[in-house]
């Protein structure tokens, strides 16, 4: 079948559309995409869905096998664990088979996996199960086998049952010993279960080095290890920067060839003694620059559920690459009790973090005019859903990215969102077009004022230059009243086009001489939200003057920039008289800027806007605020002093000391009487006895603080536009 039915037929099964519906056609359809999509993951490192779809194919296809069983054939991509064994190395045996593992994506799929435990192991509903929790390492499988103290056989996970012997690369790997004192516990043969990986700053240095070589880039750190564990030369593994985390003990024999399992009581004792024993384990405790253990043992599954969740929001910032978290019994003897299926113990689940990459359709491009001009094209993709968001609309920057990437209208594309980063647009999917697609038409004119576009030579962008380009006085009214700028609560977006529309906004004057009484009488207002608002609009009038500043759109004034000159002025109108020099004489105001702001103050049309603007009551005199531009902080915490103390559950450290900071307070190093507000996270110790014996600290929890900073956490993006030139007339 053609790679493009392939995929159309994964889209129809996810979505459940397909028919007909007979099982054993439905069977053969699952059969035929799963294996496509195995083949693009696994031999072209390619592939075309995200993980979660993929688990989503393969359990539908266990679910049908399991309810008509004689479907079942031997050559389903259920009755084997991973694709085929590549006949470059020698193929070894495991000594046990190294099965998968079931996935689960929410807490409720986690309390699912809990109450089947329970079940396997006759326990009461009520009981609670112990449960070791670890990460799930996204790099290149690995088993270890150790006789009489000696590494004697590595190799990889192959297909399960056997592997591909590659021992003399793993020796390279300094994080893997070559003896081990097994003997001394009275095991002479053993086998250790573990993931090869490389650091993310370890790859980013190497693929920058095959950059400079003229190389091809890896896509990621797993492609890189799990290449690096299968080079033909082990010199050439030795270059990759290669570790190894053991998690998992497999086997384990006297010299009589008896099992010695039996004297280990849980898998946290496994794994203590594997680190005694010099191997990399996960760390109970968290590393000084990691906010978070890696492995937690866990009383019950709320607590599994609240460690799953804090590491889906760490995850960017640790050190290697991660997909999920491994749950596993802690206790061998439960473990005994739960058993395996022939794909998965039923003692361990992974949690599967949400999917940060996604496939879906570029339905249409759009062309949106910013404040100053800019034209940006906005992809509009079918709904997908990525890392918890929908996301539907994504920028495509300029003509350059739309042209390098080759991306055409009614394209499949991966989309990818990665921690806050803003979601994009990785590449087009080219194996799957039909032809139907079509290139994006850049427009010659813009797309709401007509004037023909102009593309200033040292900038990527094309630009309207119409400052009266309806468009652009939306988009500058919107961010003036925005919160890093007027901020005027109770008119935002939809409320300024609302009123734009009904004719009653020509210049940003006009939003200071609103008329209250039609306000109210409009749909959804009523007199007491046009009270607010007028009690908003008053309020803002005595904003101080860097708020003013900032709100006018000139390119390149930002937040920190409107400071700087405010600081320098008594009245805002005095910039009219100041020559270009002038604000050169100001640190960090650069010439791009200095000539911006010279411009603006040296069009009639806009002083004259600012003196009607002083006639509505708008301040345009310095105020106390102004005149210190370093201490003008503010934000909920303003003046405050704060310190964190204990495990965060959905913070880290370095965020929550960042969103702290945003809101206006300052990190304390410790407690003392001069200390306003203690965070408490778990395990809070002597810091939490000492604020409680001062007295005079205010002690939150972490949702408390949450809570008090959400306000102030929206990161300041007013200034970093990539625009340049020179302003003309506004509004
Ligand atoms: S335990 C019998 N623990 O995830 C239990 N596996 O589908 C076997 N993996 O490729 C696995 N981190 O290599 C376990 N902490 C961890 C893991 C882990 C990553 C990998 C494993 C396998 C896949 C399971």
């Amino acid at each position: 079948m053609e790679q493009r039915n392939l995929f159309d037929l994964s889209k129809q099964l996810l979505e459940g559309s397909l028919h007909p519906h007979e099982p054993a056609a439905r069977a053969q359809a699952l059969r035929a995409v799963i294996r496509y999509h195995e083949w693009r993951y696994y031999i072209l490192n390619d592939p075309l869905v995200s993980d979660y779809e993929y688990d989503q194919l393969y359990k539908q296809l266990e679910a049908l096998e399991a309810e008509f069983p004689e479907l079942r054939t031997p050559d389903s991509p259920t009755q084997r664990v991973s694709p085929d064994l590549t006949e470059d190395f020698a193929t070894v045996q495991h000594l046990t088979p190294m099965l998968s593992l079931d996935n689960s994506y929410d807490a409720e799929d986690l309390q699912d996996f809990d109450e089947q435990v329970k079940k396997l192991c006759s326990l009461d509903k009520e009981s609670d199960v112990e449960y070791c929790v670890e990460l799930k390492y996204d790099g290149g499988t690995i088993a270890l086998v150790y006789e009489n103290d000696t590494l004697v056989r590595a190799a990889t996970r192959g297909n399960g049952a056997a592997g591909d012997e590659i021992t003399a690369n793993i020796r390279t790997l300094r994080s893997v010993p070559l003896q081990a004192a097994f003997s001394k516990l009275g095991i002479a043969k053993v086998e250790l279960r573990g993931e090869a990986l490389i650091r993310k700053d370890v790859f980013e240095k190497i693929n920058q080095k095959r950059l400079e070589a003229g190389e091809t880039l890896f896509a990621n750190p797993r492609n890189a290890a799990t290449g690096g564990l299968r080079m033909k030369d082990p010199k050439e593994t030795a270059t990759r920067g290669l570790e190894a985390f053991v998690y998992q003990l497999g086997f384990a024999t006297d010299a009589e060839g008896n099992s010695v399992m039996e004297r280990f009581k849980t898998h946290d004792e496994g794994i203590h003694l594997l680190r005694e024993l010099g191997f990399k384990v996960p760390q109970h405790q968290a590393a000084p620059h990691n906010h978070l253990e890696e492995t937690r043992t866990c009383k019950n599954i709320a607590e599994v559920v609240a460690f799953c969740n804090a590491w889906q929001e760490y995850r960017d910032e640790y050190a290697y690459e991660i997909d999920g978290m491994v749950i596993k019994v802690n206790s061998l003897a439960l473990q005994a009790q739960c058993g395996y299926t022939s794909h998965h113990p039923r003692w361990a689940i992974a949690f599967k973090f949400k999917a940060r990459q996604a496939t879906t359709r570029l339905r249409d491009v759009e062309f949106q005019v910013g404040k100053t001009g800019a034209v940006t094209p906005v992809a509009k993709l079918e709904p997908v859903a990525l890392a918890g968001v929908t996301v539907s609309n994504v920028s495509l920057h300029n003509e350059e990215f739309i042209r390098s990437k080759d991306i055409r209208i009614g394209d499949q594309v991966l989309v990818e969102r990665a921690g806050d980063v803003i979601p994009y647009i990785v590449k087009s999917l080219e194996e799957l077009r039909d032809g139907s697609e079509q290139p994006v038409e850049y427009p010659k004119n813009c797309p709401v004022c007509s004037t023909p576009l102009v593309k200033p030579e040292d900038e990527a962008v094309w630009r309207c230059e119409n400052s009266d380009c309806e468009a652009q006085v939306v988009q500058r009214m919107i961010f003036h009243t925005s919160k890093h700028a007027m901020d005027i609560e109770g008119l935002g977006e939809s409320t300024i086009e609302r009123f734009y529309k009904l004719g009653w906004l020509h210049s940003i004057a006009d939003l200071y001489r609103l008329d209250y009484d039609a306000v109210a009488s409009m749909e959804g207002f009523g007199e007491k939200s046009a009270k607010n608002l007028r009690g908003a609009i008053e309020k803002a009038k005595q904003n101080p003057i860097y708020r003013l500043l900032h709100s006018l759109s000139v390119h390149h004034l930002g937040q920190k920039s409107s400071k700087l000159l405010a600081a320098e002025v008594t009245h805002v109108l005095e910039l009219r008289d100041w020559d270009l020099e002038r604000y050169q004489e100001i640190k960090d105001i650069g010439p791009v800027l200095a000539r911006n702001v010279y411009n603006f103050f040296h069009n009639e049309h806009n002083t004259a806007l600012l003196e009607t603007m002083e006639q509505l009551g708008v301040n345009l005199r310095q105020t106390e605020a102004d005149k210190k531009p370093e201490s003008a902080v503010e934000g909920p915490l303003a003046g405050k002093s704060i310190l964190f103390t204990g495990t965060l559950s959905t913070l880290t450290r370095e965020d929550a000391e960042k969103r702290a900071a945003a809101a206006g307070a300052s990190i304390a190093s410790g407690v003392s009487k001069n200390l306003s507000i203690l965070v408490v996270g778990e395990k809070a110790g002597s810091k939490l006895k000492k604020a409680q014996a001062l007295g005079t600290v205010d002690i939150w929890t972490e949702t408390e603080f949450l809570a008090r900073v959400t306000e102030a956490a929206a990161p300041d993006t007013s200034a970093d536009s990539p625009e340049d030139g020179t302003q003309l007339g506004l509004f």
